[in-house]
């Protein structure tokens, strides 16, 4: 039996439960795009990430800009050996401390309230839903570049290069996700750095009216979630 069919499989709707019982962002701050994932965008990039590929069950996972831990958390409930968190707000940090004690997960899961350009190691996986940059330009190239630094396999939230009116109602209609071709921008830029890309799966992302400028009650878009691996070294 391979190492991470060892541990119970957890049902979707029940990671789904976990992550939208968890605290939420009391004061989001427009600056740091501090959008809450919603937990079946979080479900089904965990999902992908640990029963399609292999890569959170008994592994160290980091969660860049973790805000309050959602991702990370997922992951511990379904048995990553060890969760790192890292968000440069601290009051993201404090929720995410709050969340990490009332669900019992404290022994595997760290959390550090700092600019992600200040941790270095090793991990096994990164977990991210980086900032798309349209706040502070380019704050998602420099979270791809710290996770393809520091672990094997990144799962990257990016959005998606152009509004596809055929795509969103194929999602609507198959809900979940569907596997896509990379924009050739990010491609071209993950390879510089080093990492291969293994899938692109689009998603549908619903977010509530959450600051000044939103026009809407919902905002419905699609994102992308780049499946990267590093080269290995020649
Ligand atoms: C789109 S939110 C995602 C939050 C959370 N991971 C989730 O999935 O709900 C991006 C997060 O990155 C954090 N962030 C932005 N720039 C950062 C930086 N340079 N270093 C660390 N965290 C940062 C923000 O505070 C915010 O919590």
């Amino acid at each position: 039996m391979d190492r991470y069919a060892q541990k119970r499989l957890i049902r979707k709707l029940d990671l789904e439960l976990f992550v939208a019982s968890l605290q939420s962002q009391s004061n989001p701050q427009v600056q740091l795009e501090q959008y809450t994932t919603p937990e079946r965008v979080v479900a089904n990039m965990l999902y992908i990430a640990a029963y399609t590929h292999g890569d959170v069950i008994d592994k160290s996972v980091l969660d860049l800009g973790c805000g309050t831990g959602r991702l990370g958390l997922g992951a511990a409930f379904l048995g990553a050996a060890e969760v790192v968190g890292v968000d440069i707000d601290p009051v993201a940090i404090k929720a995410a401390q709050t969340n990490t004690q009332k669900s019992g997960l404290s022994k595997c899961v760290h959390l550090v309230n700092s600019d992600i350009a200040t941790i270095h190691g090793r991990f096994d996986t990164v977990l991210q839903n980086p900032p798309f940059g349209v706040q502070n330009r380019k704050a998602d190239q420099a979270f791809l570049v710290k996770a393809l630094e520091v672990a094997d396999k990144i799962y990257s939230i990016h959005n998606h290069p152009q509004v596809d009116e055929q795509l969103i109602r194929m999602l609507k209609s198959r809900g979940n996700f569907v596997q896509v071709l990379p924009s050739p921008f990010l491609g071209g830029f993950i390879a510089k750095y080093g990492g291969d890309i293994t899938a692109v799966y689009s998603m549908l992302m619903s977010i509530p009216k959450m600051f000044g400028f939103h026009r809407k009650l919902r905002h419905d878009f699609v994102i992308d979630l780049y499946v990267i691996e590093k080269q290995s070294k020649k």
